[in-house]
């Protein structure tokens, strides 16, 4: 009888779907509660890959309930793609009414922007992630309850004159928007598939925490992307810590908040990047890191326990999942970061990892001899080679916070427990 976190510890990328595929084995309910179709959450499933962007990764589970919160932006052709995965594995799916919806002109200012910006992208998804939070902040836009009726839609569109306002923003971009018409008409093509499935889903989800059942809150993107504690601009949009799951569901004091992080590092986008290997290829092409929702390839480097200490504490973490430890097997030495120095001065154990302090710190390395051993078969994190264990001690005990899973191949099997 538990409420569980699971937040990604890192840029974004660290194997959150596993993870969560795993822990929603004893889930009456999922929730996501941040993000939109910017995440892909990748699950092995009977052997096939699976890829989620905005529902729950309980959506291939016929037990428990998969569910989207008030703070999920909504990509409706992404949504409908995914219920019907979970109606071929007979998931029962419910939406927040209150969700923002993604509309056709958030995804191009998205991309105009980032079309527009020259040598100042910040390598957004271009999935309209930003502008459609722009709205919600600015108490506008379109909710997923608005597809009950055109009348509604309409007059969501057209109140205090979003929508020619928003026009207007594509324009001054170079982008042709659709007309207000057009966007009613996209808007509605959806309305048989998602009206079924809404719901109060924090009144759901306050029923069940009240009645101590199980629920697991999946976060999506990581605490280094969150827009407040990540490092503007280089960031995402949404409440990336477990934070974001108390300020969007209005449930406090979970029992447990799993943070995920990647035995090495990577991150895509923009943005500053302390222990990158700019010579990173041989770890892309051996860790397969290219993003799972827009293909690009992801940016690779060691393990920077400064960045995840960090990410731990201000993303309210109680213990870690290390994943792709099988990556670093076989090629030889490993390096972490444990120290910045910035300004000339070692960078105080509290400090606020902003964008200038991640830009102009430099980085300590310390070496760890590798192993050789293939630990795909391992289950049991005690019996993983001295080597691997000792890398993996020095991450608890510099962290603070106890390692409980270790992800050891992409198999759902291929996890090592206490
Ligand atoms: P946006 O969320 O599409 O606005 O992108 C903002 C930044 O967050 C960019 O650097 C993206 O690459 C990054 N980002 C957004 N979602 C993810 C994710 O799921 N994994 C990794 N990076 C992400």
């Amino acid at each position: 009888m538990s409420t569980t976190v699971i937040v990604g510890a890192q840029w974004g990328d660290e194997g959150k779907g596993k993870i969560t595929h795993a822990e929603s084995e004893n889930a009456d309910a999922v929730v996501r509660y941040g993000g939109g179709a910017n995440a892909g959450h990748t699950l092995v499933v009977d052997g096939k890959e699976r890829v989620t962007h905005v529902l729950p990764s309980n959506i291939v589970r016929a037990e428990g309930r998969a569910m989207t919160g008030p703070g999920v932006v909504h990509d409706l052709e992404v949504v409908r793609d995914e219920l019907r995965i979970a109606q071929e594995y007979g998931a029962s799916v419910f939406l927040d009414r209150s969700a923002p919806i993604v509309l056709p002109i958030h995804k191009l200012i998205d991309g105009a922007r980032e079309a527009s910006a020259k040598g100042g992208k910040l390598g957004t998804t271009k999935r309209g992630i930003g502008p459609c939070y722009e709205d919600l902040v600015s108490r506008r836009g379109v909710k997923l309850g608005d597809l009950t009726s055109e009348r509604r839609l309409r007059e969501a569109l057209t109140e205090r004159g979003y929508y020619a306002e928003r026009q207007s923003v594509a324009r001054h971009h170079g982008a042709e928007p659709m007309s207000l018409d057009e966007t009613v008409e996209w808007c509605m093509q959806f309305q048989d598939d998602i009206v079924p499935h809404l719901a109060d889903v924090r009144h759901l989800i306050a029923q069940m925490v009240q009645s101590r059942r199980n629920v697991l809150f999946e976060g999506a993107q990581g605490v280094l992307l969150d827009v407040i504690q990540g490092s503007r601009p280089y960031c995402t949009s949404s409440h990336c810590t477990a934070g974001g799951a108390s300020t969007t569901m209005g449930v406090y004091g979970f029992d447990r908040v799993i943070g995920v992080a990647k035995a090495y590092l990577t991150r895509v986008g923009a943005g500053p990047f302390p222990t990158e290997l700019h010579d990173g290829e041989w770890l892309r092409k051996k860790g397969n890191e290219y993003g799972a929702t827009t293909g690009r390839p992801r940016r690779c480097g060691w393990l920077d326990l400064v960045a995840l200490k960090y990410a731990c504490r201000v993303g309210g973490v109680t213990e870690l999942a290390i994943t792709k430890l099988d990556i670093l097997s076989g090629v030889g030495d490993v390096y972490v970061s444990d120290r910045y120095l910035f300004e000339g001065k070692p960078l105080g154990k509290l400090e606020t990892l902003t964008s200038r302090v991640l830009r102009e710190s430099k980085t300590q390395l310390v070496r760890f001899a590798g192993w050789d051993e293939d630990i795909t078969e391992v289950r049991k994190i005690r019996d993983l080679p001295e080597n691997a264990r000792a890398y993996i001690g020095y991450i608890r005990r510099y962290v603070g916070v106890p390692v409980t899973m270790v992800s050891v191949g992409p198999e759902p099997q291929q996890v090592a427990t206490l």
